[in-house]
């Protein structure tokens, strides 16, 4: 089976899917895979690379990227999944065809639909989920109007789009206010904590608008988040191999590293941050929260696999924060984690998602 590994791409995570990516090569089969490693530089073009998945890690604080090394691929493929490198001056070469593609993308472009249309425009299979699905939980406002109205909890929030903050700002501010407390301002369609910015008093408009400018810098579209007081649980989910209800894994518990306000890129991925995974907590809430991670996952249509995050509040209640269609598989990701402790180890897990995208 030859896959092709899609990694790196033109979103603020770029540097995360190369993590991501590098963690994947290290593990998948590659008697039973033939890899074919695609990096997308940030500006967008499709190289060929030699996949080391040495190349694809953090090293000493240090971020790995697709610095363009490499042939030049055609785009799209052709119908057939065809590859074709395409060189100035050079004849152009098949480099063939490829069973399914993993796209270990992050972000706009790789998670929200857009390069999932690309493939069912293609005719190729790949992991995870098609193009509505990436599309609607990309975006925290579309995302959350579909839990809701699904009678899933979310916490209270204020959406802000371009419009409303050009035309209708004292409105805006007026019904963030309104939120009270602590808020988290985040672009509307962004990940691992990019351009997200913690307030302390949703009545403080300087610091609130100060925060939206900062949102706004990766997206037009902000959100506007009440903090929730309490733990944060995240779940992992796979689509089911025999067309049941999706697998959940065990939940893991967050804990930010000291230093750190909140669960920022930096507590994310260059910290001593922690997870105990399962989380403490008592039977019923674990199943409660295993429950509702599945029903994100079918209430937004995903495929292949999911991770859903949670608040489990002081006041008792589940929360879902969101659901990422690619979640990351860093080393240090609550993810395959998360499936190892139930019984999926990390290569079994990559077995898994290109198994669920043949079909
Ligand atoms: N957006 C990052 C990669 C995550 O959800 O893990
Ligand atoms: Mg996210």
């Amino acid at each position: 089976i030859r896959v092709a590994v899609v990694f790196g791409g033109r979103s603020s995570e770029h540097e995360i899917s190369c993590v991501t990516a590098g963690s994947v090569l290290s593990v998948i089969d590659t008697d039973r895979y033939e890899i074919v490693p695609i990096g997308i530089t940030r500006d967008g073009r499709w190289v060929l690379t030699s996949g080391e998945s040495e190349q694809l890690a953090i090293r000493d604080g240090q971020l790995p990227s697709v610095d363009g090394a490499g042939s030049t691929l055609a785009l799209p493929f052709d119908s057939a999944t065809d590859l074709m490198v395409v060189e100035p001056d050079q004849v152009p070469r098949r480099v063939g065809k490829v069973d399914v593609v993993l796209p270990l993308l992050h972000g706009p472009f790789g998670e929200d639909g857009t390069i999932q249309g690309l493939f069912e425009m293609m005719g190729a299979r790949y992991a995870g989920a098609g193009v509505f699905a990436s599309a609607a939980s990309m975006d925290k406002i579309f995302m959350k109007a579909l839990l809701t109205g699904n009678g899933i909890r979310t916490g209270a929030y204020v959406p802000i789009t371009e419009r409303e903050w050009q035309r209708e700002r004292k409105r805006v501010l007026d019904d963030i206010a309104e939120l009270g407390g602590t808020l988290f301002v985040k672009p509307a369609r962004a990940g691992s904590s990019v351009g997200i910015s913690k307030v302390a008093d949703a009545a403080d408009t300087d610091t609130v608008i100060a925060a939206i400018e900062a949102a706004r810098e990766h997206d037009p579209k902000v959100i506007a988040e009440a903090a929730i007081v309490g733990r944060e649980i995240e779940c992992g989910v796979l689509e089911s191999m025999d067309g049941g209800l999706p697998d959940v894994s065990l939940p893991a518990e967050i804990h930010v590293a000291d230093g750190f306000d909140f669960y920022d890129f930096e507590a994310k991925y260059l910290s001593t941050s922690s997870l105990t995974i399962p989380a403490e907590l008592p039977e019923q809430v674990i199943a409660d929260i295993r429950a509702l991670a599945a029903r994100t996952f079918e209430v937004l249509g995903c495929e292949g696999l999911a991770r859903v995050d949670f608040f489990y509040g002081d006041d008792g209640e589940i929360y879902v924060n969101e659901i990422n269609t690619m979640p990351g598989f860093t080393p240090t990701s609550a993810f395959p984690q998360m499936w190892q402790a139930t019984g999926v180890d990390y290569p079994a897990l990559v077995d898994r998602l290109i198994q669920t995208a043949q079909h």
